[in-house]
């Protein structure tokens, strides 16, 4: 998802295999609110798979001892537990690609029916905003994902990619022939201003849709579903569990709905401002989100589709001035399509990392929601188990913890000591430091 400001003084090359662009000198990084640069920080090889991450303590009536270590079914999804590693993006696809470094990051974080949502992955050359970010619209990059999504599926997991365009959190040079970015709108995005970065991020203005062009929209996030689908098709190397449903290719996709990408520059008042059927009523705000998932669900079926929303969430100025009906009304439409999820963001996170207080909650969306509840935000350990243990969610999302925790899951379990994240090596052009190089827990004993 987020912002990145930094342009190479010339384009890198193309990449296969492993390896990294050689930098003779660091090169600051900015990702969002937070400041990236490089570092030397943090042990460099990480390689060890975790086998024993599947034993999950047991009470003397055979039942996991914390609410979220509890199998829950997702459909035909057969979870082992309920916590769920959130899409994160690392910036670490060069020139868009996949790379094999990714397939042992997801696989640290793969536990036998632990559910795993990938980074941001854009679904077309103009749904880009960011650097080294991973794209599904080439042959080339669906190629790519295969060994991905088969070392998670080697170890039982369940793996979901989020498809997102980015519309007009972008520049120029991300655009075909240097075009505008396009969006609900033609306002301009205003500089963001980030911690500790010298300069804010600054974006080109974007280009209003129109009407008719808006199935061309569509179209792209079929396409990008159904590459999704195909990822992994021809080569499958490993040998799968016998619980995977789908060993072709990845097991669903999450629409990226939130934090002031596309999509909800579509939803969100303070930035439609429309007056066609897109635009203008609360109905009319919801109906391209709507219809995208309509489209997906058409294209791969619905129960392997879901949907990402924060409807609170200010990021990239994508306030709404009633949050909530804007959550109640996606929640009762979803229903609609009868998709697998939705992915809410806690009304805590308004920012990205910050959490603040507030009366506000998500139970309205998730009494509304017939289908599988997932909260994220700003969630531990307790705060998780009490979640679930009170039916207000039925999965929950621990972003940085497992970002800086391999083996959560398994922490968890045995109430061990978590690893703190280190937020400069979040989206580092490395393909190691502060990726694969966390600690499992014997290593940190
Ligand atoms: C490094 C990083 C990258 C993120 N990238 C994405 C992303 O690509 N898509 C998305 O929907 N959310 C993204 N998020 C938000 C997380 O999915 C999650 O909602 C957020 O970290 C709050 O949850 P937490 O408190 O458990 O970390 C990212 C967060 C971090 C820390």
């Amino acid at each position: 998802m987020f912002v990145e400001t930094i342009k190479l003084s010339k384009p890198l090359p193309k990449l296969g295999g492993n390896r990294i662009p050689k930098q003779t000198k660091a090169k600051p990084r900015f990702f969002f609110f937070w400041v990236i640069s490089e570092t030397k920080m943090g042990r460099r090889v990480q390689t060890q798979q975790q086998e024993d991450q599947e034993t999950i303590s047991k009470n003397c009536n055979g039942v996991p001892t914390m609410p979220v270590l509890t199998p829950y079914k997702m459909g035909k999804f057969n979870l082992s537990h309920r916590m769920v590693m959130p899409p994160m993006t690392r910036q670490r696809s060069y020139n868009n690609i996949p790379q094999p470094h990714a397939a042992l990051y997801y696989s640290q974080r793969t536990t036998k029916g632990g559910l795993l949502i990938t980074e941001a992955t854009v679904i077309s050359e103009a749904a880009r905003g960011y650097k080294d970010t991973p794209g599904i619209w080439s042959k080339e990059q669906v190629e790519a994902w295969k060994p991905i999504v088969d070392a998670v599926h080697a170890k039982g997991g369940i793996f979901f990619c989020q498809l997102w365009h980015v519309g007009r959190a972008s520049t120029y040079e991300y655009q075909p022939n240097g075009q505008a970015p396009i969006s609900s709108t033609s306002k301009q995005l205003m500089p963001q201003v980030q911690a500790n970065a010298a300069e804010p991020a600054k974006f080109s203005p974007p280009r209003r849709l129109r009407t008719d062009e808006i199935p061309q929209i569509f179209n792209q996030y079929r396409l990008a579903a159904r590459n999704a689908m195909e990822a992994g098709k021809f080569l499958s190397p490993f040998k799968l569990h016998k619980t995977q449903i789908n060993i072709t290719g990845f097991d669903g996709v999450e629409l990226h709905g939130a934090h002031g990408y596309l999509l909800d520059q579509f939803m969100k008042d303070h930035i439609n401002d429309r007056t066609d059927q897109y635009g203008g009523s609360l109905e009319n705000r919801c109906r391209f989100a709507l219809e995208v998932v309509e489209a997906v669900a058409n294209e791969i079926g619905a129960d392997r589709v879901g949907i990402r929303l924060s409807p609170f969430a200010n990021y990239l100025d994508s306030g709404d001035s009633n949050p909530t009906a804007l959550g109640v009304c996606m929640a009762e439409s979803l229903n609609k399509y009868g998709i697998l999820y939705c992915h809410m963001v806690e009304p805590r996170m308004k920012l990205a990392e910050e959490s603040f207080e507030t009366s506000e909650s998500l139970l309205p969306m998730r009494k509304a929601f017939k289908g599988t509840f997932i909260v994220a935000g700003g969630y531990d350990k307790e705060d998780g188990n009490k979640a679930v243990a009170e039916n207000r969610t039925d999965l929950v999302s621990f972003g940085r913890l497992f970002l800086a925790n391999p083996d959560l899951p398994r922490r968890f379990d045995l109430n061990a000591p978590l690893t703190k994240h280190n937020r400069s090596t979040y989206c580092l052009i490395d393909p190691v430091v502060g990726y694969t190089d966390y600690p499992f827990l014997q290593d940190t004993a």
